[in-house]
C-alpha cells in the first residue's frame, strides 16, 4: 500500500545560471547560457520527488498572487499530488531562488522566501485533517519554524512520523527539536546543529549521539557522493552512494528524502533498503541541470 506522506515546505521559481566557475568579488564573467527559470523550492521538490514515487503526497505551501508559479501546478498534478493545500498569500510575492552551476555541477543558491515565510500556524491547522492521516509528515526550514511545530504537535497527537530536514542550516529550539522522529541533515547541517565538524567517523558518530540523545530515534546524515550515514540506538552504518557523472547537484538532497520517505517502514525499519533505493534516485537527479526537472519518476528506477 502507498504511503501516505505530507510535506509541508517552500515553492520557489528558481533563477538558473550556469558558469564555467565562479567570480570572484569585483570580476565580471561572461556566461555562454542565458538565464532559464526551473520548478523549485526545498518542499516542491521533494513533494515532487514524494509523488514521483507513487506514494500518496499532500503538498502544504504558499506561493503570491503574482502567477510566477503557476507552471509549476502542472507539474505537481502530473505527479498526482493533493495541491488543495497550496495557498495563495496577500501580501507576498512567490519565492525565488538565485542559483548558480559551475562545471564541476556544485552550485551556489540564494533564496528568497516571499510568501513560504508567511505560513502560519493557522494555515497548517486547516490543513490538520489531512496531517492526522498521513504515516508520515516532511518539513524543511525554508517555511516558518511556528508553522512547523505546529504541523509536527499535530503528527505527535495522531502517532504521525516526523521527519525534518534541517535545511538551510540553521540552529533549533529545543521545542521543536523534541518534536522530531527522524533528521535528515548533510554534514555541514549536522555540524551547525551539534557544534560537532563531520571530520571522520568518530566525529560522525558523535554527531549521530547528539541527536539519539535528543530523543531523535532515527538519524540519517547525507554526505553526497560518499553515501548517506545512519544510526538508530540500535544499529548504524554506512549505504554508499551509487558514482556517476554530475552535471549538477540541485534538489539532490530533495531527491534523496522523497525517495526515502516513499520507502521507509517505520515498523520494519528497513533502513537500508530504503537508504539504498534514495540513494539511486539522486544519483538520476544529480546527471541533469535544475531541480524539480532533473527529479526521478519510479519507472526511471525500476
Ligand atoms: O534544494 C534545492 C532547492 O533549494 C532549490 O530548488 C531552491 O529553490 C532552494 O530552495
Amino acid at each position: 500500500m502507498a504511503q501516505k506522506v505530507v510535506i509541508l515546505g517552500s515553492t520557489n521559481v528558481d533563477r538558473f545560471l550556469t558558469v564555467e566557475r565562479y567570480a570572484k568579488p569585483g570580476e565580471t564573467l561572461h556566461v555562454e547560457e542565458g538565464q532559464h527559470n526551473y520548478g523549485g523550492g526545498k518542499g516542491a521538490n521533494q513533494a515532487i520527488a514524494t509523488a514521483r514515487m507513487q506514494a500518496e503526497t499532500t503538498f502544504i505551501s504558499k506561493v503570491g498572487q503574482d502567477g510566477i508559479a503557476d507552471f509549476m501546478f502542472e507539474g505537481f498534478e502530473a505527479a498526482g499530488m493533493n495541491t488543495d493545500y497550496i495557498l495563495k498569500s496577500d501580501s507576498a510575492d512567490t519565492g525565488q531562488a538565485f542559483i548558480t552551476v559551475d562545471a564541476e555541477g556544485h552550485n551556489m543558491i540564494y533564496v528568497y522566501g516571499g510568501a513560504n515565510m508567511t505560513i502560519t500556524p493557522e494555515d497548517v491547522e486547516a490543513a490538520a485533517s489531512v496531517i492526522q492521516e498521513a504515516d508520515y509528515i516532511v518539513a524543511q526550514l525554508e517555511v516558518p519554524v511556528p508553522a512547523i511545530i505546529r504541523a509536527f504537535e499535530i503528527a505527535r497527537e495522531h502517532g504521525v512520523t516526523t521527519i525534518l530536514n534541517p535545511a538551510p542550516a540553521s540552529t533549533l529550539s529545543k521545542e521543536l527539536l523534541t518534536l522530531i522522529d527522524v533528521i535528515i541533515p548533510n554534514e555541514f547541517e549536522a555540524e551547525i546543529l551539534s557544534g560537532i565538524p563531520v571530520e571522520d567517523d568518530a566525529s560522525m558518530k558523535q554527531n549521530a549521539e547528539y541527536f539519539l540523545d535528543l530523543g531523535i530515534q532515527v538519524v540519517l546524515i547525507t554526505l553526497g557522493e560518499r553515501g548517506t550515514y545512519y544510526a538508530t540506538k540500535d544499529t548504524s552504518g554506512l549505504v554508499e552512494a551509487y558514482q556517476v557523472k554530475v552535471v549538477d547537484t540541485t534538489a539532490a538532497g530533495d531527491t534523496f528524502i522523497g525517495a526515502f520517505v516513499s520507502r521507509f517502514d517505520r515498523n520494519a525499519m528497513n533502513l537500508e533498503e530504503a537508504i539504498d533505493f534514495a540513494n539511486k534516485a539522486a544519483s538520476y537527479t544529480v546527471q541533469k541541470s535544475g531541480a524539480q526537472i532533473s527529479i526521478p519518476w519510479l519507472d526511471d528506477i525500476q
